[in-house]
């Protein structure tokens, strides 16, 4: 399977069969050291980020390569008013390969379409995040043992959560009953569910009414930036915070996923349990990272 010089942008752009093989990739990517030497990634990230920014810079450089960027857009010439494709046709000229994350839906498509290297999205707007979806199917794949038969939940911001967006359209591809679980106001897009063909989902707004049948449970902030309203958020603000009188009544071995940063989701108590897969998960970007700069940069 070749994905040299590959564009990352949106997780439905991938088949089964090449979503397994980055995570096969990353399983193997902890012994190849040095073979991005010679290489440079551009990170341009004109939004907030630590995990997948530092994971990026970090593998890059696990793997002998180096790293440029910014991780703040006011150091950037945008602030002189120039436009996205302009700053990217610049950086490609500079670098082997970019990671973008932007405020806007679409913007790293932009991005990919000015570039002739390839583009991962580190995150457009509310739209997608796909290489957060790796790391989490690949945290799902080492603590169940595979992507199939599995009830999977997930529970907060459905509506502008980019991770769930790309999460829940790559599960499609494997044999899950997904729950959507939120508030009125912050359900799935249809635009999402439309593309939900031929697997099983229901809603909820109660995590209780399913909770003795989930084996993962993926959680997310509501993402405050996103809204309009400072007074539609303070609606929904605190809607759900697990906790251990949740787990004694969910199924026994489920497991907790959250994208991070958590604001209250998740309390505390929850850490030390054998439930909690987060940091797990923030962890496996690294090697999920590897494997996907290696792939596209055409070295395995
Ligand atoms: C997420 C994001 O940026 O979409 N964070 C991350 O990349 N791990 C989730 C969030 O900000 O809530």
């Amino acid at each position: 399977m070749n994905f040299e010089g590959r564009d990352v942008i949106d997780i439905d752009d991938f088949t089964k069969e090449e979503i397994v093989h980055v995570l096969d990739a990353a399983d193997l990517i902890t012994s190849k050291p040095n073979i991005l030497q010679g290489k440079l990634l551009a990170t341009l990230f004109f939004e907030p980020s630590t995990r997948t920014r530092l994971s990026f810079d970090a593998a890059m450089k696990r793997l002998g390569g180096s790293v440029i960027g910014f991780s703040d857009w006011k150091d950037s010439s945008v602030v002189k008013g120039e436009d996205l494709a302009d700053t990217i046709r610049v950086i490609d000229g500079y670098s082997d390969i970019i990671v973008i994350r932007h405020p806007d839906n679409g913007s790293a498509r932009i991005a990919a379409e000015a570039a002739h290297h390839p583009v991962i999205n580190g995150g457009d707007g509310s739209n997608q995040h796909p290489t957060q979806t790796l790391l989490d199917l690949y945290t799902i794949r080492k603590s169940k043992g595979t992507l199939d038969n599995l009830n999977i939940a997930f529970i907060g911001d459905l509506k502008y959560g980019r991770t769930v967006h790309s999460l829940a359209l790559a599960l499609k591809n494997f044999n899950t009953k997904m729950y959507f679980i939120s508030p009125e106001s912050l359900k799935m897009p249809h635009e999402i569910l439309d593309k939900l063909t031929n697997v099983s989902f229901e809603e909820h707004v109660d995590v209780n009414e399913i909770a003795p049948s989930i084996d993962i449970l993926y959680a997310t902030r509501i993402q405050k930036e996103r809204f309009m309203f400072e007074a539609d958020f303070q609606k929904v603000k605190g809607s759900y915070r697990l906790d251990s009188e949740f787990l004694s009544k969910a199924k026994k071995g489920i497991r907790i996923m959250h994208p991070l940063p958590r604001v209250g989701e998740i309390k505390h108590e929850i850490d030390k349990t054998e439930n909690a897969l987060y940091f797990q998960q923030a962890h496996n970007g690294i090697p999920v990272r590897m494997a996907l700069l290696a792939l596209v940069l055409g070295k395995i």
